[in-house]
């Protein structure tokens, strides 16, 4: 991997980096247990396994001086009234922080500690999201019709730890009610 500085862009529309080294695809399938109604979840992986998001990464070494870098892209759509969502992780490597961008549509960075102190952000575009340290974090794209579409960065040590998330879920979930958006307590978590 080369040592050199370089520059890649991420052209609007589309928001494909001109450099991608992996990309990443995630189906409703991946998030078997995560979504609060799961009678909704089975009827619609029977009708298609969905694909929710998508990540293009711009690998760096696994060095906890260096920067991986990627976009992130959460297609618009709902579980029943929860909308489509990343599968949200610590990292392994706790005390290691992320920067997000927003480029494009709307949602929310949904965050918590191993402590259970829950924080939940609005995104925008132009707007940029700080996740300190130890604080998992799931994106949730409330979009009707556009792609909630991130670029973001992390040290390269950090590693992701998704097990923890898949077991307890995220304290906060947020749904789509007769009242509008509404951030509500999950009551499975941690069950
Ligand atoms: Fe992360």
């Amino acid at each position: 991997m080369s040592d050199t500085p370089f520059t890649f862009s991420i052209p609007n529309p589309g928001f494909i980096p001109s450099r991608v080294d992996n990309h990443i695809t995630r189906r409703l399938s991946a998030l078997r247990g995560q979504f609060l109604d799961q009678d909704a979840y089975a009827r619609l992986l029977d009708r298609e396994d969905t694909l929710l998001y998508a990540v293009n990464e711009i690998k760096r070494p696994a060095a906890a001086g260096e920067l991986l870098m990627g976009v992130s892209i959460v297609h618009p759509g709902k579980v029943g009234k929860e909308f489509f969502m990343t599968k949200g992780h610590f990292h392994t490597v706790l005390d290691t922080a992320e920067v997000y961008y927003c480029l494009r549509g709307e949602g929310f960075m949904v965050m918590e500690t191993p402590e259970g102190h829950p924080a939940v952000e609005r995104l925008s575009p132009g707007r940029v999201l700080y996740v300190p340290p130890r604080w998992a974090h799931r994106s949730v794209c409330t979009s009707r019709q556009e792609d909630l579409v991130t670029f973001f960065t992390y040290p390269g040590n950090a590693g992701h730890d998704y097990g923890t998330i898949e077991q307890q879920g995220f304290c906060k979930l947020v749904l789509d009610t007769e009242k509008g958006i509404a951030i509500v307590d999950n009551p499975r978590w941690r069950k």
